[in-house]
């Protein structure tokens, strides 16, 4: 089965699609990965979904407008990437995160926009959509989906402790080992608090430090580092999720209170604290292998201070597996796509924290109903898949 998978995540800056060839055999999901791409939304896009976040007051009809230009926009990238590919089966469309209801260590709802309907309408294929919803009902956290591809990829036990981190806006992380079960949570912000220091410094005019190199050339300021580590988030313990409603600008003005400080080492220090708080939260597992992807790869200066927090352990971008660092949320929507029109659950209970694993989604047909979708696909599989195998790896960007 020909599926995209599609995300904007948190940080709005574009819309990830990979188009993946999925099979499975036996308990084996054979994956050829097509084509990736990534595709900034158009800037009025951009700004209404900055318009509307938290702590933004905002109306339902700036709700609904969003919705149709979000699930407009996720239609117009699916059909592009469909065509230049002689056409898919399926989309499974995450949206855009707009809402993530945490209360303490429970998640109680989560909304994304971008309504599936006009993704079906423009591509015809089946859409599966509103993927994190039924596993917080089952009392997860919704997130991170990203483990399932992580215990798929890694496998359930590997012979040696690892993790796979995530730099998105918000930086979450999958824990493998051989005497564990996997875990995964968010960690906290990854650029998050950066990109919010960036955009509130220039006006809006940018959206984040390219490289580092601003947060390079400033001077860390070890008690502003000391504030904005002192939140009670970082004491919870696994599983639990968090985003935007939380980590934002408010966050960082209200521990610059009564602080006068250069715009360079407001950078330096953000990129310093988040470093800090993603390897605080990794050091007790003692990893020996990181497995990282995400846009936050691409900010050396908060990588350099990641690598100099956790020593002995090797890093490695996910590009070096094959799948491209950009692209690996995407992949796991394909994936949880694939399964759900197969039947199969697609989350991974310890990690997410649910009772049980739950099959993900809703489904609006496409012009092909799923159901006559999947059984002309192979043979319907009685087991879910442990292992993903990449037949055809994108080359690293
Ligand atoms: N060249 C770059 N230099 C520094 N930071 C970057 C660069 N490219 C992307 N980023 C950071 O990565 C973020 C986007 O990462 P992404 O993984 O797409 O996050 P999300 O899933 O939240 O959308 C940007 O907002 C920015 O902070
Ligand atoms: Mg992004």
């Amino acid at each position: 089965m020909r599926v995209i998978g599609m995300i904007s995540g948190t940080s709005f800056d574009a819309v990830e699609a990979m188009l993946a060839e999925l099979e499975l055999d036996g308990d084996r999901l054979m994956c050829d990965l097509i084509e990736h791409r990534s595709v900034p939304y158009p800037p009025s896009v951009r700004h209404a979904i900055a318009g509307i976040l938290p702590p933004s007051p905002t109306t339902i009809e700036q709700v609904c407008q969003l919705d149709v230009a979000i699930g407009r926009f996720f239609g117009d990238v699916a059909q592009d990437l469909a065509d230049a590919h002689g056409g898919v089966d399926a989309v499974c469309s995450h949206g855009q995160t707009v809402y993530h209801w945490v209360d303490g260590d429970v998640a109680r709802g989560t909304l994304q926009l971008g309504e599936p309907a006009w993704i079906a309408e423009r591509t015809g294929a089946v859409v599966v959509s509103d993927v994190r919803n039924r596993d917080i009902a089952a009392g997860g956290h919704g997130a991170p989906l990203a483990s399932l591809l992580d215990v798929l990829l890694l496998g359930q036990a590997p012979a040696s402790v690892c993790g796979s981190l995530n730099l998105g806006g918000i930086a979450n992380v999958t824990v493998l080992g051989p005497d564990r079960e996997p875990v995964a949570f968010d960690i906290g912000p990854a650029n998050a608090l950066i990109d919010a220091a960036v955009e509130w410094l220039s006006g809006g005019e940018e959206h984040f430090d390219r490289g580092g190199a601003r947060a390079a050339q400033g001077g860390v300021d070890a008690a502003l580092v000391e504030r904005l580590l002192d939140d009670p988030y970082f004491a919870l313990p696994p599983p639990k999720s968090t985003g935007k409603e939380y980590f934002n600008l408010g966050y960082v003005t209200r521990r610059l209170e009564g602080m006068e400080i250069p715009a360079e080492d407001l950078l330096a220090s953000l990129t310093a604290a988040t470093a800090e708080m993603v390897a605080a939260a990794l050091r007790p597992f003692r990893l020996g292998e990181l497995l990282v992807a995400g846009g936050g790869t691409r900010n050396h200066t908060l990588m350099d201070e990641l690598r100099a927090r956790l020593p002995g352990v090797k890093m490695r971008r996910t590009d070096e597996l094959g799948v491209p660092e950009a692209g690996k949320e995407a992949l796991v929507f394909a994936i949880i796509g694939f399964l759900t029109l197969n039947g199969l659950p697609a989350t991974v209970p310890s990690c997410t924290g649910a009772v049980r694993a739950s099959v993900l989604g809703s489904v609006p047909p496409g012009r092909a109903p799923a159901a006559a979708l999947a059984a002309t696909g192979p043979a319907r599989p009685r087991l879910a898949p442990t292992r993903l195998v990449l037949r055809s790896p994108l080359p690293s960007r």
